[in-house]
């Protein structure tokens, strides 16, 4: 593995794993392969832009044609794939998305690794094809029970791994993390949207009574735990990746408002999203064999998280001064406010 193919490498997770990777092991070469929708950022990737062993390619995942050409022209070894559709709110607007980009798209690289003999494919998963775990954790061997088109799909693009392996022998690992939170985080998702909210004394829309629980892990923990399975893990296996504990959403809230000095009256509750997942939880012992442990709790990966965004306004006051999140903002939030 040198010549590595980073699907998605332009949105939050994938751009962190693009740092790491380069920063780690001086021989890689990374070429970041993005569509660059909404959440894909090059200003995500703008410290390692004049890096020599790092190119970009924009183009999606579903144009065989062109993921077939992207790895002859860079000489692919590995793909690992970050590439989809990411926000469970979104899904429940607009499902079609997250089935070509998250099944559709996956299925082609899986046909590119194939057809070109690669050395490693690896998918980036989610926690949320368990579904909501109400008591104990998932494990790797649990049934998959999706309640979102986004963790439908996802739970798509992991069998369609899985049968690849079976069926034609491609070297396939599957890492399923749990919430991510850190740097580059496009602020729909709830951590750097609160965040964001509370620096400029916004309303903080909490959904339901905030009660469900999240293992919100530190992104860069993420990236340690799927270098761990590209290096050490066996083929054809799923590694889960999170801190193996969680958090009620309304004390994550409160951990936001009280790192940035705000007031707690800033907790707007608003109707619940809906079949919203009560609970994820992981079993992460499988990955601790290989060597990997996470660095963060929940708690210590919020308040880093809380930090960046503090200081690196410049990054997120474009996206969302934007007329697209702003549409967004409004299609998602408006009157949904619960009179207390
Ligand atoms: P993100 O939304 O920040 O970034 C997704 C990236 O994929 C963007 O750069 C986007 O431009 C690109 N992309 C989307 N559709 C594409 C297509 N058709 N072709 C090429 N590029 C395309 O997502 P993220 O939070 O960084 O998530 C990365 C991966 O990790 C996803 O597979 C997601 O399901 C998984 N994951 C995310 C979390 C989390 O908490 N964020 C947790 C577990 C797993
Ligand atoms: P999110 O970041 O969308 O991740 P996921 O739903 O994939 O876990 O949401 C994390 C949790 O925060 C989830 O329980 C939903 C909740 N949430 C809110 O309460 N308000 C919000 O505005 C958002 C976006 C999420």
């Amino acid at each position: 593995m040198r010549n590595f193919m980073i699907t998605g490498g332009a949105g939050f997770i994938g751009s962190n794993f693009v740092r790491y990777l380069l920063d780690k092991y001086p021989d890689y070469h990374v070429l970041v392969y993005d569509k660059l929708t909404y959440a894909g950022n090059l200003d995500n990737l703008l410290d390692v832009h004049d890096e020599p062993r790092y190119a970009f390619m924009r183009g999606d995942i579903c144009d065989a044609a062109a993921v077939d050409q992207a790895v002859r022209d860079y000489q692919i070894d590995t793909i690992v794939n970050f590439a989809a559709a990411t926000h469970v709110d979104r899904s429940l607007m607009e499902p079609d998305e997250f089935l070509k980009t998250d099944v559709t798209g996956t299925y082609v690289l899986l046909e590119a690794a194939r057809s070109h003999g690669l050395e490693r494919y690896h998918q980036i998963g989610t926690d949320e094809v368990y579904g909501q775990v109400l008591e104990g954790r998932s494990t790797e061997e649990d049934r998959l029970h999706t309640r979102s088109p986004y963790s439908a799909s996802k739970a798509g693009g992991d069998l369609m791994c899985i049968a690849y392996y079976t069926s034609f022998g491609v070297p396939v690992t599957i890492t399923r993390g749990s919430n991510n939170v850190g740097p580059y985080q496009y602020p729909e998702k709830v951590v750097p949207l609160f965040t964001t909210n509370a620096l400029d004394d916004k309303p903080l829309p909490i959904y339901g009574d905030g009660k469900q629980m999240r293992d919100y892990q530190y992104v860069l923990d993420h990236c340690e735990g799927i270098d761990a399975v590209l290096h050490h893990g066996q083929l054809g296996e799923i590694y889960n990746v999170g801190t193996g504990s969680e958090m009620h959403n309304i004390d994550m809230a409160h951990l936001i408002l009280d790192t940035l000095g705000k007031p707690r009256s800033l907790i707007q509750p608003i109707t619940d999203r809906p079949g919203h997942d009560r609970r994820y939880a992981l079993d992460v012992s499988k990955l601790k064999t290989l060597g990997w442990q996470s660095r963060h709790t929940c708690a210590e990966a919020i308040e880093l998280t809380v930090r960046w965004y503090a200081q690196n306004q410049w990054w997120w006051r474009k996206i969302k001064s934007g007329e697209h999140y702003q549409a967004y903002y409004q299609q998602q939030y408006a009157g949904r406010e619960v009179k207390s």
